[in-house]
């Protein structure tokens, strides 16, 4: 297992529900962490904060330029900004369905390329990105989450292939419901039995902490049983 000291990871969406939790565990295994938020004031003081708005094409760039001049180096990168509008396949309206690929699949690509140089460097570079078991079947009328997740399954692999020469090592992890304010809507699932966050950051924990020679290169995780998932 690769020793979390020195380490360098960045989080975005660490203000709350998956991304916080990931942070909050990092941080305790020993990772400096370097939080991407709307607001870096939810952050606590001992986290290196910055704002970044997954909407703003230049935020991966100054997000990934500020954790630099912090810190030197940047080590792991996990992708858990995102969002859930409905966005039906039969909708004439695009605008949900062009903010769930901008937040949800080109702004995890935008910052993998702003933090590439670096995670090359660190020669045991990680990258994980929050996908969803909506990126593996289709369950519900949100077409564009789904369409969306799958791209981020996607471009998980693209990063693996490219980048397995340099060490690095990407995992597209896929959970059904998580407890998190993004499915306080949901009544198909008591959210007593939904999977906790901090389980996931758990997991997350293990993943990025595995040699190169251990990848994990998609991980499903649900709360309940389904065929083959
Ligand atoms: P959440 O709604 O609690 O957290 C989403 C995070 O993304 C928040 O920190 C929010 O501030 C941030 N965010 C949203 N738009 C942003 C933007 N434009 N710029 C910067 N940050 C932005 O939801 P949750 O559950 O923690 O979601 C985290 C990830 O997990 C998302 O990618 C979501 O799609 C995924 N996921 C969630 C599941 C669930 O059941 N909650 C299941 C499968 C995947």
């Amino acid at each position: 297992m690769l020793e979390p000291a020195g380490r360098v990871a960045m989080v975005s969406g660490a203000s709350r529900g998956i991304g916080r939790a990931v942070a909050e565990r990092l941080a305790c295994a020993g990772y400096r962490i370097s939080a991407g938020l709307r607001d870096p004031r939810r952050a606590p003081p001992e986290w290196h904060a910055c704002r970044y708005d997954a909407e703003e094409a230049v935020g991966a760039q100054a997000w990934t330029a500020a954790t630099l001049a912090e810190f030197g180096r940047i080590d792991v990168l996990v992708n858990a900004a995102g969002i859930n509008p409905m966005a039906r396949f039969l909708d004439s309206d695009e605008t949900a369905f062009d903010a769930l690929m901008t937040v949800n699949v080109k702004a995890p690509m935008r910052l993998i390329r702003a933090a590439w140089p670096t995670l090359v460097a660190s020669g045991t570079g990680r990258i994980v990105n929050i996908a969803s078991l909506s990126g593996k079947r289709v369950r519900n009328d949100n077409a564009g989450y789904a369409m969306a997740k799958a791209a981020l399954v996607s471009l998980t692999q693209a990063v693996r292939r490219e980048g397995w020469e340099h060490g690095i090592r990407a995992t597209a992890f896929c959970p059904g419901f998580v407890e998190t304010d993004m499915t306080a809507h949901v009544t198909k699932q008591p959210r007593a039995l939904m999977s906790r966050p901090e389980d996931i950051a758990a997991v997350i924990e293990t993943v990025v902490r595995l040699p190169n020679t251990a990848s994990v290169a998609e991980l499903l995780l649900n709360c309940r049983h389904e065929d083959m998932l």
